[in-house]
């Protein structure tokens, strides 16, 4: 039913942050470990490794192997650590002799082929605390030595081919503190995993597990994910779930899970995503749920009111395909922040309140197959981000608003079987999917040249009447049905659609073609009408869509800062005073900070230099302000970074704003944005940078001109400078700082045209005690897979969008769907032409040629899926200077 609840159970989950925090000491303690001499007494270590295929032949044995990428070694110079991630391997693992590790410590082969099951032989590694084999083709059941690995802390098998049932006896391993064995094809019960009270993450999804949920897991004290979805369990949720604390996230959809859901949970104060869809779970839903920020209970059989106390905190609320009756009055008025609603296929009824224009950030709105009435609140054009609309199965009746055509952001209506009346305004052609079937509707259909983007369009059994002559404007339809009306005049010629595949025009009052002296005439003038605006169409149409390419991308920056406010509010309501940023300066409201700069600047100098913020002075316009340049009477530039009038006057905006204050004053790198100083005004507020006289990369590349002066070697060392930069965030800083909006539009480039991080708004200090979860916030198309289910911030986040900018810097284009496609393995194969910017000459030096291949590879194992697998930006600097 709902797209994102299947995500969140098919894709891998994975990663706490400690786990990271941990990999990356133990990358730092690895390549601090200078060159071992070569101890040949450990030569059988080496050979164990080389016999199982995994190193290419040619490899000396009397290497010193403790130098190689994927070894790890102790000081006597005995491996502590093996790591593969995406290699092509194809080994059996069996045919690694596990005896000659007696240390090992770390094993991770991870997307590597590996086939096999794995051998007894591995509760030998009495010391091993991290086993991770996910993503490869491993079969058999789960040896019941893993059990002797008591040293484990983190356990990973998920996305392999292991059958069988679990062994209880890996509830032995009382320190594991993440359980990974998602996608694979086990059965039987679950075993009551009460002991181990490190559990943070429990994941079992996407198995065939056959047996109710044990009491027991209500045990697990640590336990922040446990995800069960996708299997066979049966019996009911245990009571015991209410004692689950520190519970952040609990899958247990697509299951035959049944009775009610306990109340208890609701009270979970940490809880936030719940996905419980497609079971056959009874009741009513408590309104203590709009705690959650994700709710996924569609395809039961609950019943009741739909209703959640204030504050509601949800954000995505999915309550199809269930029995809920009443209507949905107290959710709009309590529900401000959400951004998609499903409540399709139930037994509403009444009118559809007023107050659903209070739910400003509805991007998804779908009330289909329920009993609605009365007529559609003129409220709705309130909801600017909409951009589904789905009333359809209802009885609403009245006229369809005009304003709902002209929602900034709509895409998608569909008000079908319902009792409207009235006309269709032409204004709806921009949509691009319009289902307005089996209604009352009357006149005729008058679409118009240029502003039809239509691509499907259902009109079929209402009262329409007139010529249909204005569809042959919709440029861009491929399906087509006007069915049950009684339009007259000629019938539409197919063929006159160039990207039509479905046309039903039947019955109607229509004539059949004929082809006429006038007819042809008028067909004529028609096609030499489209050859003379034949131009023009296509353009609008482009910057139609990069205006709504602009607006995604605000979207979920917006909705950050609705958080931000809803933060805020509740701090308000704690009546705190703590104030991070010289609270002293908010209170005198005038006072202009410089850092960082040898002579005395006030507020009343830029106020003049921008002429108090003047258009032209204004160089562009971003999420959280707009940019003005600032030239001084001594002819220093800089740039001010302006909150909107209107939003200086929120305090959630005051908050990115002197969030970005804290983290900047404390970063100084060479290609990190330079702030000088910062104006905290009670009208005015503002940040002074360093001036960028080449503005934004994705500028740079999206202009025809500047693209070629950013030749192949500029573009590289940009790469190279984020890389240095984020680097430098990530591992110098303590706490580690995650930028979170690594996006083009965010690196600016100087007259050199040298790279430099800008725009910290999102920034967040990463804490390495808390959980780090949040919100999402950044650019759409920049932003790490898995944030959008586990929601938890790591710097592999950073690592996946720093892939993607360098993606887009070599390829002139953000590359779109291809991050999905690519993996280490399709990307050995590519040769540069198919992936560099056509507008620049291919490279002719093979030295520059191979500095691209490598930003490629690294690239390429940046936006690898599962955040573990990503390199560390250390790395990628390292690797990218050498
Ligand atoms: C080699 O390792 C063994 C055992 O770890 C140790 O006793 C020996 O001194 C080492 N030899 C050298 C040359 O480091
Ligand atoms: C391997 O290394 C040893 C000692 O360093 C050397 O004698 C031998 O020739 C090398 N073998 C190959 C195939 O390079
Ligand atoms: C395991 O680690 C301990 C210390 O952490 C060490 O003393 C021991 O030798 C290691 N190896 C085995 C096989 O236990
Ligand atoms: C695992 O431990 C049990 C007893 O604790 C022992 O009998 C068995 O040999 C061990 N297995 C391996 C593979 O070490
Ligand atoms: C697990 O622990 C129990 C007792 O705590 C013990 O009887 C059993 O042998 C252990 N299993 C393994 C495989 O070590
Ligand atoms: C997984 O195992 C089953 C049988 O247990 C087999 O039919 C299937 O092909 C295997 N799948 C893969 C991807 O190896
Ligand atoms: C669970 O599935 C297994 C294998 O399909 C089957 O043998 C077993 O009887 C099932 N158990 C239950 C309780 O349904
Ligand atoms: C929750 O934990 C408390 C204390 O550990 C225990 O007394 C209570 O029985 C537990 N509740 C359930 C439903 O298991
Ligand atoms: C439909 O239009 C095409 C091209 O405009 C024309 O060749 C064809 O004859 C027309 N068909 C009829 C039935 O008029
Ligand atoms: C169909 O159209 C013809 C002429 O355009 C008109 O005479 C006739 O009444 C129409 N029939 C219906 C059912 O509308």
């Amino acid at each position: 039913m709902q797209p994102t609840s299947s995500t969140s159970i098919t894709s891998p989950m994975k990663i706490p942050t400690r786990l990271l925090l941990l990999l990356m000491i133990l990358f730092f303690m690895l390549s601090q470990a200078t060159a071992n001499g070569f101890n040949k007494s450990l030569e059988l270590e080496a050979k164990a490794l080389v016999a199982t295929n995994w190193w290419p032949q040619h490899v000396n044995v009397s290497d010193d192997y403790c130098n190689w990428d994927e070894i790890g070694c102790n000081k006597a110079g005995s491996v502590i650590s093996i790591c593969f991630y995406n290699h092509n391997l194809e080994g059996y693992l069996g045919s690694l002799d596990f005896s000659s590790f007696p240390n090992l410590e770390w094993l991770n082969i991870d997307y590597c082929g590996v086939e096999g099951s794995i051998p007894e032989q591995i509760g030998l590694l009495s010391n091993l605390t991290e086993l991770s084999l996910s993503g490869n083709q491993l079969t058999g059941k789960l040896p019941v030595s893993l059990a002797n690995l008591t040293h484990l802390e983190g356990l990973d098998l998920g996305g392999n081919n292991f059958s069988g049932e679990l062994p209880v006896a890996l509830t032995n391993l009382t320190h594991l503190r993440y359980l990974y064995l998602d996608k694979n094809q086990l059965t039987g019960p679950i075993p009551p995993f009460g002991s181990m009270v490190t559990l943070t993450v429990l994941d079992l999804s996407t198995n065939q597990l056959n047996a109710s949920i044990p009491n027991q897991i209500g045990n697990l004290q640590s336990l922040e994910t446990l995800n069960l979805g996708d299997n066979n369990v049966d019996g009911p949720i245990p009571l015991s779930f209410g004692n689950l604390s520190h519970l952040r996230f609990l899958n247990l959809g697509m299951n035959f899970i049944s009775g009610p859901i306990p109340i208890d949970i609701a009270d979970l104060m940490n809880l936030q995503h719940v996905d419980l869809n497609n079971n056959s779970l009874v009741g009513t839903l408590h309104p203590k749920f709009g705690n959650l920020s994700y709710l996924d209970v569609s395809s039961n059989r609950l019943s009741g009111n739909v209703s959640f106390q204030y504050p509601c905190n949800l954000v995505q609320l999915d309550l199809s395909m269930n029995l809920f009756t009443g209507d949905i009055a107290s959710l709009s008025s309590n529900c401000f922040g959400l951004k998609y609603l499903d409540i399709s296929m139930n037994k509403l009824t009444g009118p559809i309140p007023h107050s659903v224009g209070s739910m400003v950030s509805l991007t998804v709105l779908d009330l289909s197959a329920n009993q609605l009435n009365g007529s559609l609140p003129k409220e709705l054009t309130n909801l600017q981000k909409l951009q589904t609309l789905n009333l359809g199965m209802n009885s609403i009746s009245g006229q369809i608003p005009l304003d709902i055509a002209s929602l900034m952001n709509i895409e998608h209506v569909d008000l079908s079987h319902n009792n409207l009346m009235g006309p269709v305004h032409p204004e709806f052609g921009k949509l691009t999917y319009l289902d307005f079937s089996s209604n009352k509707l009357s006149g005729n259909v008058l679409f118009q040249r240029n502003t039809c983007y239509l691509r499907y369009l259902n009109l079929s059994m209402n009262l329409m009447t007139g010529a249909i002559t204005s569809l042959l404007d919709c440029n861009y339809l491929r399906s087509l049905d006007i069915t049950n009306n009684s339009f007259v005049g000629e019938e539409l010629n197919r063929t006159e659609f160039t990207e039509l595949d479905i046309l039903n025009q039947y019955p109607n009052n229509l004539t059949a073609i004929v082809p006429s002296q006038s007819s042809v005439q008028d067909r004529e003038s028609g096609l030499s009408c489209n050859a003379l605006s034949g131009q023009s169409p296509c353009k609008e149409h482009m910057q139609r869509k990069k205006l709504v390419q602009h607006l995604t991308t605000f979207i979920p920056i917006i909705l950050g800062l609705c958080f931000l406010l809803l933060v805020y509010v509740c701090y308000k309501n704690h009546n705190a005073t703590e104030n991070k940023i010289q609270p002293e300066t908010i209170k005198h409201g005038n006072v202009c900070s410089i850092l960082n700069y040898d002579g005395t600047i006030a507020y009343e100098d830029f106020i003049t230099a921008t002429e108090d913020f003047d258009l032209r002075y204004c160089m562009g316009t971003g999420a959280y302000g707009s940019v003005y340049e600032a030239k001084l009477p001594d002819g220093k530039i800089f740039a001010l970074k302006k909150l909107h009038r209107f939003e200086a006057e929120q305090p959630a905006f005051d908050q990115s704003f002197k969030n970005e204050v804290q983290v900047l004053t404390n970063l100084r790198h060479k290609n990190i944005v330079k702030l000088y100083g910062f104006c905290l005004h009670n009208k005015c507020n503002f940040l002074v940078y360093e001036y960028m006289e080449k503005g934004s990369l994705f500028c740079a590349i999206s202009d025809s001109e500047l693209a070629v002066q950013v030749d192949w070697m500029k573009r590289v060392n940009i790469i190279k400078d984020v890389a240095h930069a984020l680097a430098y965030m990530h591992h110098d800083c303590n706490p580690p700082i995650v930028h979170r909006d690594i996006s083009t539009n965010n690196i600016l480039l100087n007259s050199k045209l040298e790279g430099f991080v800008a725009d910290f708004g999102a920034a967040r200090l990463l804490d390495p005690d808390s959980s780090n979860q949040t919100v999402i916030v950044g650019t759409l198309g920049y932003i790490a897979p898995e944030l959008a289910y586990n929601m938890i911030v790591t710097e592999k986040c950073d690592v996946y969008s720093f892939g993607v900018v360098a993606l887009e810097t070599i390829g002139g284009k953000h590359p779109g769907d291809l991050l999905s496609s690519l993996n280490y393995s399709t990307s050995r194969g590519t040769t540069l032409e198919n992936i560099l910017d056509k507008r620049l000459p291919y490279p002719t030096d093979s030295s520059i040629e191979k500095e691209i291949m490598r930003v490629y590879n690294v690239a390429v194992a940046c936006i690898l899926t599962d955040p573990k697998c990503r390199p560390t930006m250390r790395n990628v600097s390292r690797e990218l200077s050498c």
